[in-house]
Order: C-alpha cells, then sequence, then structure tokens
C-alpha cells in the first residue's frame, strides 16, 4: 500500500496546526507536561517529535531540547517553526547519542509507528542517564486491537461495544483519516511493559488521562467512554536493578 509518514508529512502538518489536534490538547498535553514540570529537567530528547510541538512545549519551560523524527518533512517544519531549536533526522531504534546523554526522552505518540519497538526502547533508556525519565504517551493495547472502526451500537438495544480481537498478537495495521495514511502497530500491553522492564526501568506514574476542557462534551465522552490513551514514566535508577 502506497502511504507512510513520508507522504502523510503535509496531511499532519495541516492536521497538527499549532496546538496539536483535540486530543493531544485536551487529554495528553496536560498530562504529559505535569510529568515534566517542577522537576529540574535540564536536558530532553523528543524521539518521534513529528513537527516538534511538544519540543517547543518543553523548550518554553527552559528545558534544552533535540527533536528526532525520520520524516524530512516533518523535521524541516520543527526548524521552521522554532529557529533556534534543535531537530535532527533519526531513528528511534538506532539514536546517535551517547549513553547516558539526556535527564528526559520523551515518546509522544510514537511506539505504534515503529515496527522493532524493542529497540526502540533499548535505545532510549541507553540515552538517558541515571535517575532520570522516560515519558511515554501511548495508544491503549485495546484501541489498537480494535477489529472495527471504533464503537458499534448494539441492534438488541444492549448500548455500545467496542470489537477487541488478536489482543495477544503483534501485527501492523493501516489507518487513514484526514489525508494521513500510516501504518500502525498494535502489541498487548504486556508487550511494552515487559520489554520496559527487561531494560532495567522503574515505573514511577501510569496514568489513562481523562479530557479536560475542550468545549466539546460529546467528543470528550467518547474518550472518557474508554481511555484510548495511557502515559507512563519510567526512571533509569542509578545502580542497575538485576
Ligand atoms: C503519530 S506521530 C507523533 C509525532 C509527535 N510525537 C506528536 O505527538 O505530535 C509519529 C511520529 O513518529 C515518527 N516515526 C516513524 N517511525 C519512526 C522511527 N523509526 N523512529 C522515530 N520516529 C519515527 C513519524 O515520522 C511521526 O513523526
Amino acid at each position: 500500500m502506497s502511504g507512510g509518514w513520508d507522504e502523510s508529512a503535509e496531511a499532519w502538518i495541516a492536521y497538527m496546526g499549532d496546538r496539536g489536534d483535540w486530543a493531544r490538547e485536551h487529554v495528553l498535553d496536560a498530562a504529559m507536561l505535569r510529568r515534566a514540570d517542577g522537576r529540574g529537567f535540564r536536558t530532553a530528547l523528543d524521539v518521534g517529535c513529528g513537527e516538534g510541538r511538544f519540543c517547543r512545549l518543553l523548550r518554553q519551560r527552559r528545558i534544552e531540547t533535540i527533536g528526532v523524527d525520520p520524516t524530512h518533512a516533518l523535521i524541516e517544519e520543527a526548524r521552521r517553526r522554532d529557529l533556534q531549536g534543535q531537530y535532527r533526522i533519526g531513528r528511534a531504534e538506532r539514536l546517535e547519542f551517547a549513553d547516558n546523554q539526556f535527564d528526559l526522552v520523551v515518546s509522544y505518540l510514537k511506539l505504534i509507528d515503529i515496527a522493532d519497538f524493542r529497540e526502540a526502547i533499548g535505545e532510549m533508556a541507553r540515552v538517558l542517564k541515571a535517575g532520570g525519565s522516560l515519558l511515554i504517551a501511548n495508544l491503549t493495547s485495546f484501541t489498537s486491537a480494535c477489529a472495527e472502526d471504533g464503537w458499534i451500537r448494539d441492534e438488541q438495544g444492549r448500548g455500545l461495544y467496542y470489537p477487541v480481537d488478536r489482543y495477544l498478537d503483534e501485527f501492523p495495521q493501516w489507518v487513514a483519516w484526514r489525508g494521513i495514511n500510516i501504518e500502525n502497530w498494535h502489541r498487548p500491553l504486556g508487550a511494552y511493559m515487559t520489554e520496559l522492564l527487561d531494560r532495567g526501568l522503574v515505573l514511577r506514574f501510569f496514568d489513562e488521562p481523562e479530557p479536560t476542557g475542550g468545549g466539546d462534551p460529546e467528543r470528550a465522552s467518547l474518550y472518557r467512554r474508554a481511555p484510548w490513551f495511557l502515559v507512563m514514566e519510567w526512571c533509569k535508577p542509578s545502580t542497575a536493578i538485576t
């Protein structure tokens, strides 16, 4: 199938605008920023930074941030919007940074985009300083395992249901909306947790954030019906845990 991030970049930039989509603005950003604010993080790496919106939010907080993404058009847009920022072409599976370099590593809705997510987690853990934090926003796994297009109304009047299938498998699927056509990966939550634990990281925070504000109660109720996203903060201990 044609598509992918290079072909979808222009539509993605238009879709994100300045403030991100509704879910970023009203569900995820506040939860992510609460974990970054007031923690004394001085340096950050945003892996899969897209057009750089979250890097700009971190930089506004005086956290010196580098954004990395393999999609040239997105990195060009990030540079265009933030002339003083640092944005580089790169892939999560092979980060061109030294071990133990960053106080904070961010993975904002991009693990689902990566075929070899295990390597990506290993790399993000490697470049994190001891005592630093890996902050992850991801799609919930029951959302990525949804067999159909969202909620279905039961003909017998028993309400709405959400058909989850092949939950324990790992598989890619193409998703398309608003001119964006990309391949996303489903994995069970356990696959992510196991890899993060195997890399010696320690879970410090977990949330399935609720929507706040946004002036669209109908849309907010969709995000409350079942959480689409999770937020996790994993710490790299100073001494390895065996
Ligand atoms: C859904 S977008 C999220 C962008 C940004 N983090 C945000 O939340 O707005 C996923 C991003 O992952 C990037 N990406 C795809 N494959 C990647 C890889 N192997 N390593 C790092 N980033 C990747 C894409 O180019 C895209 O910018």
